[in-house]
């Protein structure tokens, strides 16, 4: 089938590839002219495991191109997607601008179609409820033409954005009409491994369902971060508590990992928005304000517990930051917990200093020379008070952890995803603070005069 995919960021980049490399011939837009140069090179501009060198395959094959122009992508497009971002307003309402100004160019490229011609336009954006039938009115209104809208919401994961999309848990179809529902399924088809995978449902059905996973799963982290702070105080470890609820059926093993805080380009903005969709209707949502408050506190927390442990003043000590993305795998620092952790530490007076593997450039452009930023996770820990790891990158588990220690003012790490191993850690001679486990404890080596607590817990 002839695509088009509009908008060509993390969502709009996978799904035109994935697209392409089942058979369709696809055509993506970017309005970004970086993006866009990057994308004509035959360059991802994004990091996604995967999606390049798959990109680069389905362009050498003549499926997939891009351009600037939605009106000669479209020309030939049976089906539209609208993959434009939906990001929070400063108030955590969704700020529709992008999307209404793609759906208005589509409706105007679709202007020159003849009049028989039939369109499927496709939402996969994260829209609040409403969103597709006022499209479909405004289509109605405007256009001349014969079209379907379709609500078809992602859920990839990004880090394994390419493997999600091609091997979907199921694929979520919002529509009114049988016809819309026939033409997805034909696009879908090569993906669709049993009848169970492809779930057809009303328009308003499919958006609150986008919806209602991103709370679920920020709901689950946020209980474990709840959970871990009892841990802390009765001396339980959350890590035996989540193997022993996660081996439950009823419950499952996934999302119930204990940590700094959700973050990403969705968890937040989603919770956020799902509360402003209830207070839309009347409706004050006291689950997913929950969920938000134990996010925001679950950072605040661990930077006092730097300060509480860090055996000297966080004002002028040294914190070597491992880790900004907001998960292992992407270069996306979208709301994540990096963000407010190095901005508290700054507010501590504390000299920050940073490492990631993927994502030091973008976070340069939020916080550039207020922080220093080291290439080398071993130089980064140098001279360092103590290290926040905030980032669960596997690359750190492997690092030399004797050079790690002995090349550091006081060997002391705040382990942020709990993904450090105990034993590592103790055989280096580490203070180790993991969330809602058993701390290392064990006397510091003094170089600055400051002593801390010794005996380990
Ligand atoms: N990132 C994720 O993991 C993820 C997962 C599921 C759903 N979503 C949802 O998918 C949507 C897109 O998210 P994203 O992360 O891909 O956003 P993004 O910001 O990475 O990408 C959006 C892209 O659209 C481009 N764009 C905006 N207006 C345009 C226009 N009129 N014409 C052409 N291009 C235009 C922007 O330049 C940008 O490159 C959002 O609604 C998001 O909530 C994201």
């Amino acid at each position: 089938m002839d695509v088009a995919v509009i908008g060509c960021g993390y969502v709009g980049l996978v799904t035109a590839t994935c697209l392409a490399s089942i058979g369709h011939t696809v055509r993506g837009v970017e309005k970004d002219q970086r993006k866009l140069a990057k994308l004509r090179e035959g360059h991802c501009p994004i990091f996604e495991p995967g999606l390049a060198s798959l990109m680069q395959e389905q362009i050498a094959a003549g499926n997939l191109s891009f351009g600037d122009s939605v009106r000669e992508a479209i020309q030939e497009a049976e089906v539209v997607f609208l993959a434009v971002g939906t990001p929070p307003k400063p108030d955590g309402t969704v700020d529709m601008s992008f999307l209404e100004a793609a759906g208005r160019e589509v409706c105007d490229a679709l202007a020159d179609a003849p009049p028989d011609y039939l369109i499927t336009i496709v939402i996969k954006s994260t829209v609040p409820a409403g969103t597709n039938r006022k499209l479909y009115y405004y289509l109605r209104q405007h256009s001349t033409i014969e079209f379907q809208v379709v609500s078809n919401p992602e859920f990839l994961k990004e880090g394994s954005a390419v493997n999600d999309f091609l091997e979907p848990d199921r694929i979520v179809i919002g529509g009114e009409s049988p016809e819309a529902f026939r033409v997805m399924r034909r696009l879908y088809d090569p993906l669709i491994t049993s009848e169970d995978v492809f779930l057809t449902m009303n328009w308003e059905s499919a958006e609150l369902t986008k919806y209602a996973a991103n709370a679920m799963l920020a709901a689950r982290i946020s209980f474990m971060n709840e959970m871990s702070i009892l841990c802390d105080a009765y001396g339980a470890d959350i890590e035996d508590i989540r193997k022993g609820i996660g081996s439950d059926s009823r419950i499952g093993p996934a999302f119930l990992r204990a940590g700094v805080g959700f973050g990403g380009s969705c968890f937040p903005k989603d919770v956020a928005a799902l509360q402003h969709i209830s207070a839309s209707v009347g409706h004050e949502n006291l689950f997913v304000g929950a969920i938000q408050r134990i996010n925001g506190e679950q950072k605040r927390r661990f930077v006092e517990r730097i300060s509480a442990k860090l055996g000297r003043p966080l004002k002028d000590a040294t914190i070597a930051v491992w880790g900004l993305a907001f998960k292992a795998d992407t270069d996306d620092i979208r709301e994540s917990p990096a963000i407010d952790v190095i901005r508290y530490l700054l507010e501590g007076e504390a000299r920050v200093r940073a490492h990631d593997y993927k994502a030091m450039e973008n976070m340069k452009q939020i916080f550039g020379d207020q922080v220093e930023w080291v290439n080398d996770p071993v130089a980064c820990a140098a001279g360092a008070d103590a290290v926040a790891v905030l980032t669960d990158w596997p690359q750190y588990n492997t690092l030399p952890f004797r050079k790690v220690s002995a090349t550091m003012n006081q060997p002391v790490i705040f382990d942020g995803r709990n993904c450090l191993q105990r034993d590592v850690m103790r055989e280096n001679g580490f203070q180790y603070y993991p969330i809602g486990r058993p701390a290392l404890e064990s006397p510091l080596r003094l170089r600055n005069g400051y002593r801390v607590a010794a005996a380990e817990k």
